[in-house]
């Protein structure tokens, strides 16, 4: 089938004209797609819905539509637009689901282009990381109200720190590959990690913090902006919408943003947490949710910031023992890499928790 076979499929009308791939995001292959109507140009999102990681597309889709309609109704009261303001997802015609499968089995689905506006893949510009704070920040406000635990587990225990080192640890007794004895300093930097990090779990397990709807994919270029005026417009990318700790959210994406060097630069001398950027995070995020927060979630941020990390080192070096299946590797040791990036990371955090903190009461 071709896209414009696809497009046909779905509740959108007037003339298909012209189709180009999006190269940004690294989990769905998605299209933008022109279409004329009544002379005007119209634009769509078609994105084939990534199977290996999403194993019930069905069920992405439903958390997807109740939770942009949740947006949508919220920011209408607001009287701010919804066309730039939240993703809008078109229906198939024959199925009147927001899907529509093709003769592979795979799963499409529509949105409606937020017009005039750029993602950026990496961002040095404080100001943008400020507003791309706040849109999360406003994303969390949104939806305070929803009931999260009624949306679909779609990614099981994503964020379960306690999970993800329970995995590590069978990875290690396993050993399958004899790679163990390779990283074993690794190995002991994260076991003294663990504690530490698997607090925030156990805060949600026993309800000392509330469970919320949780973006879970909190980077740069989820979050749209308008091409002219630089205004933060809408958060993307709401595949894993879920039920999770506000400082996931924010501690992913300190981790992704704040990082001074790519999240795999060997350079370990050069990985540092860069203040200046998590202020600009946190300036935008935090005044936005502060008056939402309990006490123990503004005392677990920028615990969220070190689980995160801590998480991530530990996923990509479970990886790499168990022979480098999950993450695309570009060369051998690639997960090591990327393990021992994120472990100099949350060293780094650990020694700049006081400062953090104090940046953090500024904006509470
Ligand atoms: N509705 C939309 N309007 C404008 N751009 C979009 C829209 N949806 C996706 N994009 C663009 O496509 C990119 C990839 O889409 P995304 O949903 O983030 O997929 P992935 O899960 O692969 O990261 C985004 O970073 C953004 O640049
Ligand atoms: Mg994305």
């Amino acid at each position: 089938m071709t896209i414009k076979d696809i497009c046909a499929s779905f509740d959108i009308g007037g003339k298909y004209i012209s189709c180009t791939e999006i190269v940004s995001g690294n989990i769905n292959c998605t299209y933008k797609v022109k279409f004329k109507r009544d002379g005007e140009d119209k634009e769509y999102v078609l994105q084939r819905i990534n199977k290996l990681v999403f194993k019930e597309p069905d069920k992405v889709m439903d958390n997807i539509i109740r939770v942009t309609h949740h947006i949508r109704m919220n920011i209408r009261k607001e009287g701010a637009s919804t066309k730039t303001g939240v993703l809008r997802a078109f229906y198939s015609r024959e199925s009147d689901e927001p899907y529509f499968i093709d003769d592979c089995g795979d799963y499409w689905r529509c949105y409606r282009y937020i017009k005039n506006s750029v993602t950026y893949d990496t961002c040095d510009d404080n100001d943008i990381i400020c507003r791309a704070g706040s849109a999360f920040g406003k994303f969390q406000n949104y939806l305070k109200d929803f009931p999260a635990k009624s949306l679909f587990i779609t990614i099981p225990n994503f964020h379960n720190t306690i999970d993800r080192f329970k995995a590590f640890h069978e990875a290690i007794e396993k050993n399958p590959y004899k790679r163990v004895n390779k990283v074993k300093a690794e190995i002991e930097k994260l076991l003294s990690f663990e504690k530490g990090a698997c607090l925030l779990q156990e805060y949600l397990d026993n309800g000392s913090i509330p469970y919320r709807v949780t973006h879970n994919d909190t980077k740069c270029n989820n979050v749209s902006f308008d091409r002219d005026t630089g205004e933060a417009l809408a958060v993307l990318d709401l595949d894993t919408v879920m039920p999770g700790a506000i400082a996931h959210d924010f501690g992913d994406a300190i981790r992704f943003i704040a990082n001074t060097v790519i999240e795999d630069d060997p350079d370990l001398d050069s990985v540092a947490l860069d203040l200046n950027k998590y202020e600009a995070f946190a300036k935008g995020f935090i005044t936005e949710v502060k008056d939402t927060l309990t006490d123990l979630e503004k005392e677990t941020m920028n615990l969220g910031v070190f689980t995160m990390t801590v998480e991530l080192a530990v996923r990509f070096l479970t990886d790499y023992i168990l022979g480098d299946k999950y993450f695309k590797t570009k060369f051998p040791g690639h997960n090591v890499d990327r393990a021992r990036n994120q472990i100099a990371l949350a060293v780094d955090i650990e020694k700049k928790r006081t400062e953090m903190e104090e940046i953090l009461k500024k904006y509470f």
